[in-house]
């Protein structure tokens, strides 16, 4: 049964300009450890790559913030939710802390697909009910 659904739009150049501003700390802010290790790899080779891996990690939060409910409120949060890399391509949700011990105390599951294309970022995210009522 599906129990909540999200999306969101992220501006590319939104996050240019606040990784312009704030540096390293607004990546560290948005991301997991997990990401901000492949974040920063792909910043050495091409900054360019780096700011479209945050602005699509940026989208994927809230598109999951939303499909579960809560928006950006605990225990949601920024650095609890990782966006991984499925063996075949696939990006997928690992959750951390609090936020995953709720999320696996409601039995839930998440979906989750994301895109971009020049100025803009987008993700899609289906939350389900693993079990049924
Ligand atoms: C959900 C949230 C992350 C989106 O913020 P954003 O990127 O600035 O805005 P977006 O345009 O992407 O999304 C806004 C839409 O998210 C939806 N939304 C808001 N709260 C939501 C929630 N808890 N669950 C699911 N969707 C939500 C609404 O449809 C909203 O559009 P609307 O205001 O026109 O109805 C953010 O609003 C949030 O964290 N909300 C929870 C905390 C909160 O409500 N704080 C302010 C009031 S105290």
């Amino acid at each position: 049964m599906i129990y909540g659904i999200g999306t969101d739009i992220c501006d590319v150049r939104r996050i240019r300009t606040s990784l312009e501003r704030h540096g390293e700390r607004f990546a560290q802010k948005v991301l997991a450890d997990g990401e901000l290790a492949t974040w920063k790899a792909r910043s050495e080779r091409w900054p360019e790559r780096g700011i479209r891996y945050l602005a699509t990690r940026f989208s994927a939060k809230e598109a999951f913030s939303k499909a579960i409910g809560l928006g950006m409120r605990m225990p949601m949060t920024w650095k609890h939710c990782e966006v991984i890399k499925l063996p075949s391509g696939q990006p997928a949700i690992r959750l951390h802390g609090e936020l995953k011990a709720w999320f696996e105390q409601k039995g839930l599951q998440a979906h989750l697909s994301v895109t971009d294309e020049s100025d803009y970022a987008a993700s899609f995210c289906v939350v389900e009910t693993k079990t049924s009522p």
